[in-house]
């Protein structure tokens, strides 16, 4: 049932480019220019004219949240707030009639995302689900929304749901932008032919698991990890932490990197082991001078990059090359490594990576 795989986790990592693909499979064709959401039909004009947009999940389906700010943000121009459900959900929110809520969540079964929904829907919200588990709970009880179609996850920590939540979300927000004409043809264009090669491009980033493995070896009696990204991998940054935390026990912390100079500055010694999700985007130049402030303090920068960077590898004590795509896809390609290293380091230290202590992998307990 582990497909020849030692843990649940490490076949759930490598199927991810299988996953993707199924999420936009009927669904996507650049070819033709064509992105249809079967789920997404009666309510599409609310969607399209909302005023904002509220996303509501926990754990790793909020860092797919925070992926998707950016998202329609960047391409519908709808301002978007992205919430923990479980505070959402006790701190009497405004909420208006029409006002569009997202659920994202693996299980559909999470009890806080669960009743942040109800609460919404009471006040007259339209909610869209984006769930894995066809037929739960968060599924039923939205008004539509699309399946992630990642394929059963078994593993605690959450890995293929991540990058099928991003691949729906990232569909989702480019139809909405197309049909407002809030982005252009050709971006439009180049983002869902660049949404067709990522499976390609996170298989090519699985062959670097030998390499991080080596790197895994270097680093797993670490106490402690900084990660740190801005933009598109901000988010990458805390789910990589997030991924650590959870499965090898070892204190991680993630944070956009130009926070850090405002106190997480102060944890860097010669100790410290620092992953940089440095890739080539509009924040380049701006990550570049945070790996130089981590350095000048000693830390042992990780970076991951894209393929061809010439200037990281002359200042990070090791670097992982990934494929090039548009900034916007990056977090799905960006994530992998940090995937196979967290897995990494937790066998290393002799954890059970498919069952972590105190986890369970639906929290129907609020
Ligand atoms: C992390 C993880 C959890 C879940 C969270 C939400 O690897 O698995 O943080 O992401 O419990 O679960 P879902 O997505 O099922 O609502």
């Amino acid at each position: 049932e582990k497909g020849g795989y030692e843990h649940f986790m490490l076949k759930e990592i490598f199927e991810q480019p299988r996953a993707i693909g199924d999420c936009m499979r009927g669904r996507l064709s650049a070819n033709e220019g064509r992105l249809v959401l079967g789920g997404i039909r009666e309510y599409a004009n609310k969607l399209v004219n909302a005023e904002r947009i509220i996303i509501v999940a926990c754990g790793t389906s909020w860092h797919s949240g925070l992926v998707a700010e950016y998202f329609f943000e960047e391409f519908c121009r709808i301002p978007v707030e992205v919430e923990y459900a479980s505070e959402f959900r006790y701190r009497n929110p405004v909420i208006n009639e029409g006002d569009v809520v997202f659920a994202i969540s693996q299980s559909g079964e999470t009890a806080d995302t669960l009743a942040a929904i109800e609460l919404a829907k009471s006040k007259g919200a339209i909610i869209f689900g984006v769930c894995n588990v066809v037929g739960s709970s968060i599924s039923r009880i939205s008004h539509e929304g699309a399946y992630t179609h990642a394929g059963p996850e078994i593993g605690v920590a959450s890995t293929k749901a991540f990058t099928a939540q991003l691949t729906v979300l990232n569909m989702i927000a480019l139809r909405v932008a197309h049909q407002k004409g809030t982005i252009t043809e050709r971006r439009y264009h180049e983002l869902l032919v660049e949404l067709e090669n990522i499976p390609a491009k996170v298989e090519k980033a699985l062959k670097l698991d030998d390499q991080i493995k080596a790197i895994s070896e270097r680093f797993q009696n670490a106490r402690n990890f900084i990660y740190l990204g801005r933009g598109y991998n901000f988010p990458v940054a805390l789910e990589g932490a997030l991924k650590l935390k959870e499965i090898s026990y070892i204190h991680a912390e993630g944070y956009p990197a130009a926070e850090m100079k405002h106190g997480p500055i102060a944890l860097i010694d010669e100790e410290m082991p620092v992953v940089f999700i440095a890739t080539r985007d509009s924040s380049y130049d701006k990550v570049v001078s945070n790996i130089q402030e981590v350095k000048a303090r000693k830390g042992k920068v990780i970076a991951v990059v894209t393929e061809g960077d010439a200037l990281i590898p002359q200042m990070a004590e090791f670097v992982i090359e990934v494929p090039k795509t548009d900034e916007a896809l990056m977090p799905m390609v960006s994530v992998i490594p940090l995937q196979l290293l967290s897995y990494h380091i937790a066998v290393m230290r002799g954890c059970n990576v498919d069952q972590p202590r105190n986890l369970a992998k639906s929290v129907t307990v609020e």
